[in-house]
């Protein structure tokens, strides 16, 4: 059986879903503050869900006692509760689940990271390195993925790109590629890793099909919307004076991250994709299916 933790989040509910889809059997970790509605699409799908959280030690090691596969995809940085924390979840959290996971036996862990280019200084960065380092030295059978900027998050209003306003806020120059991937990419990936031979104790990069630069991507919707795009390019140096004097650890990691934009994150794909051969979403395809409903 396989423990998903974070399975209420846009990451973690995909990944549970293409689980039961293959016919795992999934026990999903959600806590009392979930949305009712997320977990009620986990149990339809069949998933076991028991409540927990990161914080809770007592919790992980029931929800861990019997699992072959841990999978974690779980992070404060969008779904927090008020005594959440990056320093307390995301790591401390993440720590105890790695230990907790050795504990019970666990066969393999699967932690989702971030990006090896995106090494600005930050909390959550530290975070990521510190459980990764950890669980290498746990004696599980690992797989850390390493993905880049998903288009679901970084190419939607919420963070300024406006497709249905043809607006976009982009950081930096808009001239460093990306190799902008697709949340559903991520998190088959993560399933086809589950007892994978080439998943044993490995790091893995993962990008999407093709890195385009910021500039590139607004180009990309404008000719599949045929409509022009208003551009708004926040300079680099604005974006490390906002990381230099960020107030706390979130502003903080939020700023790393869009320093991490400015400067690109380009992941070669070719051999991973002769590993796990899957036909990833381009940008172009993204564009289509949010633009055209
Ligand atoms: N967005 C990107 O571009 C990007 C790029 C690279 C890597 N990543 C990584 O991808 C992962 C998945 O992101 P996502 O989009 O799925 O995030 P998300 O939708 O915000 O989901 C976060 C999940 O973590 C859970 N969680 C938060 N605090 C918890 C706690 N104390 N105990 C237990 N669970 C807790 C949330 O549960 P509740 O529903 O109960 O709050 C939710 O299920 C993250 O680790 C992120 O760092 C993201």
């Amino acid at each position: 059986m396989i423990l998903v933790i974070g399975a209420t989040g846009l990451l973690g509910s995909e990944i549970c879903r293409r689980l039961s889809e293959r016919g795992e059997s999934v026990r999903a970790l959600a806590r009392t503050t979930s949305d009712a509605a997320k977990v009620q699409r986990l149990k339809t799908l069949g998933a076991e869900v028991v409540h927990g959280d990161l914080k809770d030690r007592a919790s992980l090691d029931a929800a861990c006692r019997g699992m072959t596969t841990v999978i974690s995809t779980a992070s404060t940085t969008l779904s927090r509760q008020p005594d959440d924390s990056i320093g307390g979840v995301d790591q401390d959290g993440q720590l105890q689940l790695v230990e907790a996971a050795r504990q019970a036996g666990v066969g393999q862990f699967i932690y989702v990271s971030v990006s090896r280019n995106l090494d600005v200084e930050c909390p959550l960065n530290t975070a990521k390195r510190t459980v990764e380092r950890h669980l290498q030295e746990s004696g599980m059978t690992y797989t850390i993925l390493r993905p880049s900027f998903f288009v679901e998050i970084w190419l939607s209003p919420a963070l300024g790109f406006d497709f249905s306003k043809g607006t976009a806020r982009l950081f930096g120059s808009g001239q460093r590629p990306i190799s902008w991937i697709s949340l559903g990419d991520v998190a088959e990936f993560a399933v086809r890793c589950v007892g994978h031979p080439a998943a044993r104790n490995a790091v893995i990069e993962l990008g999407g099909p093709e890195a385009l630069s910021p500039d590139e991507v607004v180009r990309t919707f404008e000719q599949v919307t045929g409509r022009h795009f208003e551009m708004e390019h926040v300079p680099e140096a604005a974006l490390e004076a906002q990381w230099q004097t960020a107030a706390d650890p979130l502003q903080k990691s939020f700023a790393a991250l869009m320093l991490g934009f400015a400067r690109g994150d380009s992941i070669d794909m070719r051999q991973t994709l002769k590993t796990f051969p899957l036909r990833e979403v381009t940008v172009r395809e993204y564009a289509t299916r949010v633009t055209t409903g």
